[in-house]
C-alpha cells in the first residue's frame, strides 16, 4: 500500500512518469497534481487496468487534497531548459515553484519522502530543506534530489563504447551534484568492473556531465529530457517503494550529508568537505536514507573532479539557502 503524488504531472516528465507509476503494482494510490491539463492526463492514465486509483487535482486550491495521506511525493514541476541555457538559468522560476510546493508538503504530508526533479536540483533541494526546517518538519533522511538520470546515462554511455557490457546490469556511482562539472561519475567503481583508457575516461566523464545538452539541442527549443527522465524517476520511486517494504536498495541521490553523519565521513574525506548536500550512493530503507554507502577508493582524476564539483556546488547550495532567507 503506497500512495504517490506527482506534482507537475501534466508536463513532459510528469505524463510518462504517471504512466510508469500506474504500471507499478506496488502503488495503490496515484495522486496527480498540476496547474493545467491534469484532468485529461488522469482520466487517460486511469483506464490502464492496474489496481491503483488515480486522482486528478487541478490548481493550487486542490494541492492540499493532492498531498493528504501521501507517502512519496515526486516533484517534476517547473520550466525545462532551452538550447543555450544552463540548469542554473532556471533558478528564478523554479525556486519559487519548489518553495510553494515544499510549504504545502510541510502542511499536508510532513512525513512523506520527497523526490525533487525540478532543476537546478543543486539549489532546489536546499530550498525545500530550508522550507521544511522553517516549518519544523525537516528530516534529512526523507529529502532527495533525483540524480538517477546521471546514473542511467553513465551505464548507457559506457555501453556505447563497450558493446560487451550489459547496460541494464552495469552500476556506476555518480557523485557530487546534478549539473555540468558538479556531476562526477566514478568509472573506477563500475560494477561489474570495466577497463578504460585515460582518453575513454575523460571523454565518458564529459559526456555524462553534459549528456543533458544532447537532448536539449536535439529537441531544439521543445524542452529537455522527459522520457529518459521519467524512466529514471520511476526507477528511483520503485527503489524507494522496495525500501519501504523492507528491502535494502542502493540508489545514488543528492541528499543532505546530515542524513547519515557517520556514513558521510567517507564522502567528506573524498572531497565533499563541509558541504551540506552531495550526491552519494544511498542505501535506502523504511525511513528514506538508511545509510550513506561507502565509496571505497577513487582515482586522482576522480578526486580532482570532486574538488571542482565541490567549489561549484557550494555556490549552488548557498544560492538556494539565500533565496529562502530573502523571502522571509
Ligand atoms: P514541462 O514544462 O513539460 O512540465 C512542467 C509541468 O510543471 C507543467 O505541466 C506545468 O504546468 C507544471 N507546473 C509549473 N508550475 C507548477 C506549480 N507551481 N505546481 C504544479 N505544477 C506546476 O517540463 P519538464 O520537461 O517536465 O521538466 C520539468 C522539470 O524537470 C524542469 O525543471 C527540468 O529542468 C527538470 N528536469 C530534471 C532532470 C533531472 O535529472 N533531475 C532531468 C530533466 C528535467
Amino acid at each position: 500500500m503506497v500512495s504517490v503524488a506527482i506534482l507537475g504531472a501534466a508536463g513532459g516528465i510528469g505524463q510518462p512518469l504517471s504512466l510508469l507509476l500506474k504500471m507499478n503494482p506496488h502503488v495503490t494510490r496515484l495522486s496527480l497534481y498540476d496547474l493545467v491539463n491534469v484532468p485529461g492526463v488522469a482520466a487517460d492514465v486511469s483506464h490502464i487496468n492496474t489496481n491503483s486509483s488515480v486522482e486528478s487535482h487541478l490548481d493550487k486550491q486542490n494541492l492540499g487534497a493532492a498531498l493528504a495521506g501521501i507517502d512519496i511525493v515526486i516533484i517534476p514541476a517547473g520550466v525545462p531548459r532551452k538550447p543555450g541555457m544552463t540548469r542554473d538559468d532556471l533558478f528564478n522560476i523554479n525556486a519559487g515553484i519548489v518553495r510553494t510546493l515544499a510549504e504545502a508538503i510541510a502542511d499536508h504530508c510532513p512525513a512523506a519522502i520527497i523526490g525533487v526533479i525540478s532543476n537546478p536540483v543543486n539549489s532546489t533541494v536546499p530550498i525545500a530543506a530550508e522550507v521544511l526546517k522553517a516549518r519544523g518538519v525537516y528530516n534529512p533522511k526523507r529529502l532527495f534530489g533525483i540524480t538517477s538520470l546521471d546514473v542511467v546515462r553513465a551505464s548507457r554511455f559506457v555501453r556505447d563504447i563497450k558493446p560487451s557490457v550489459d547496460a541494464a546490469a552495469l552500476r556506476i556511482p555518480v557523485v557530487g551534484g546534478h549539473s555540468g562539472a558538479t556531476i562526477v561519475p566514478l568509472l573506477s567503481q563500475a560494477e561489474p568492473r570495466v577497463e578504460f583508457s585515460q582518453k575513454e575516461i575523460e571523454e565518458l566523464t564529459h559526456r555524462i556531465q553534459f549528456g543533458g545538452d544532447e537532448v536539449v539541442q536535439a529537441k531544439a527549443g521543445a524542452g529537455s529530457a522527459t522520457l529518459s527522465m521519467a524512466y529514471a524517476a520511476a526507477r528511483f520511486t520503485e527503489s524507494l517503494i522496495r525500501a519501504i517494504s523492507g528491502e535494502d536498495v542502493v540508489e545514488p541521490a543528492f541528499v543532505s550529508l546530515d542524513a547519515d553523519p557517520r556514513g558521510a565521513e567517507n564522502i567528506r574525506a573524498l572531497g565533499a568537505g563541509s558541504l551540506e548536500f552531495f550526491a552519494v550512493p544511498v542505501q535506502l530503507g523504511r525511513e528514506g536514507v538508511k545509510r550513506i554507502a561507502p565509496v571505497p577508493s577513487i582515482t586522482p582524476f576522480e578526486r580532482k573532479a570532486i574538488e571542482v564539483a565541490s567549489g561549484e556546488l557550494q555556490k549552488n547550495i548557498s544560492k538556494g539557502v539565500s533565496f529562502t532567507q530573502k523571502a522571509k
